[in-house]
């Protein structure tokens, strides 16, 4: 433990010591992907989103209390007015050993530099697909190339360890499986297989384009040879390294069943509430405890170290259920 980190005080009443946050700062994105969001989406109006300003008091105490890696998430962080001024503001506060984020690639040519050089650790863009017009058809209005001009720009600027992440769609991108890793190789790149959860409800019948990452990883190991990997990102996936190459091929697996032990995290949405699970309802409304007192933090520490108690033994995803396992959407939850 290094000097400034501040001793936890996060640990819920499983014994799981949360030392990790995820943070949204906008519901809103650039793109509309088919998984993540219906065809037409109503936003937030802004007076119900917390200010940049929110959203750094929000990170310090959290890492007053313990948490020491962050990660931005939206929507799309890189869309919201100013957010390099959130990265500079936290990007190097004490305690805080890690600063990531997680981000569609679309703004990246020209924040990649500045993010950088705010202390920004790393970087995890998703790319569904290689084929500019698929990938306009998944993201309904995406340009690849611009992505891909992005992810360049990531690597210009000194960002390592950059993550591709694929939601795999039966019928829409799973024969892109090979293509995709390749790529990652080629690029000298990590990519993460998530499989796609019932977040909000979108215009297609999830069990029909549901990839199991079982069925990925078989069709992996026939291409390649993978080596099983015990490394981590403080995060929930498993990764493999790919022999006689620098890439490391993670799955995310929410719908298997050893995702919630170990599970270190909780979220943050762009309203200020803290879900105690991505998967459950349990939360805590931060938002009205910051506005009615801008100068004292302790009622809403206190808040956050009694959050523990409701912190969900874990999730229940079944995609044969007609419904959504929770009505609202990553982009609001912040993945
Ligand atoms: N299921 C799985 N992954 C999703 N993402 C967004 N919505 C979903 C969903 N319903 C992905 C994005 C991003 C990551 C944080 O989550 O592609 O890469
Ligand atoms: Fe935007 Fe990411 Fe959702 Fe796609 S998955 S619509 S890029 S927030």
């Amino acid at each position: 433990m290094s000097a400034a980190s501040h001793p936890s005080q996060l640990i819920d009443q499983f014994g799981r010591r949360v030392d990790y946050i995820r943070l949204s700062i906008t519901d809103r994105c650039d793109f509309r992907c088919v998984y993540c969001m219906g065809e037409d989406m109503t936003f937030l109006p802004r007076a119900e989103v917390l200010s940049l300003e929110e959203c750094a008091r929000l990170v310090r105490t959290f890492v007053s209390l313990g948490v020491s890696r962050v990660r931005i998430t939206g929507g799309e962080p890189l869309v919201r007015k100013n957010a390099l001024s959130l990265f500079e503001d936290i990007g190097r506060l004490p305690g805080l050993r890690e600063l990531t984020m997680t981000t569609n690639g679309s703004q990246l040519e020209r924040y990649a530099r500045a993010l950088k050089q705010a202390g920004l650790s790393r970087i995890n863009i998703s790319v569904d697909s290689l084929d500019p017009e698929r990938f306009h058809n998944i993201t309904r209005v995406g340009d690849l190339d611009k992505v891909m001009r992005g992810i360049q720009a990531a690597k210009e600027a000194g960002f390592t360890r950059i993550r591709l992440n694929t939601v795999l769609m039966h019928g829409i991108n799973e024969d892109e499986t090979i293509p995709l890793v390749e790529f990652a190789i080629q690029q000298r790149l990590d990519i993460a297989f998530i499989e796609e959860m019932p977040l909000g409800a979108v215009d297609h019948d999830r069990a029909s384009t549901y990839v199991s990452n079982q069925a990925t990883l078989k069709l992996l190991q026939s291409h390649f040879t993978l080596h099983n990997s015990t490394e981590s990102t403080s995060g929930p996936a498993h990764y493999w390294r790919i022999a006689d190459t620098g890439t490391r091929i993670g799955f995310i697996s929410p719908h298997s069943h050893n995702f919630c032990e170990a599970c270190n995290r909780v979220r943050i949405t762009c309203k200020g509430e803290l879900y105690l699970c991505l998967g459950q309802e349990n939360k805590v409304d931060l938002l009205p405890l910051l506005r009615e007192n801008p100068k004292d933090d302790e009622p809403l520490r206190a808040a956050i170290i009694d959050s523990m108690r409701i912190k969900p033994k874990g999730h229940d995803f079944d995609l044969r259920r007609r419904e959504p396992a929770v009505i609202r959407f990553m982009s609001h939850t912040g993945g």
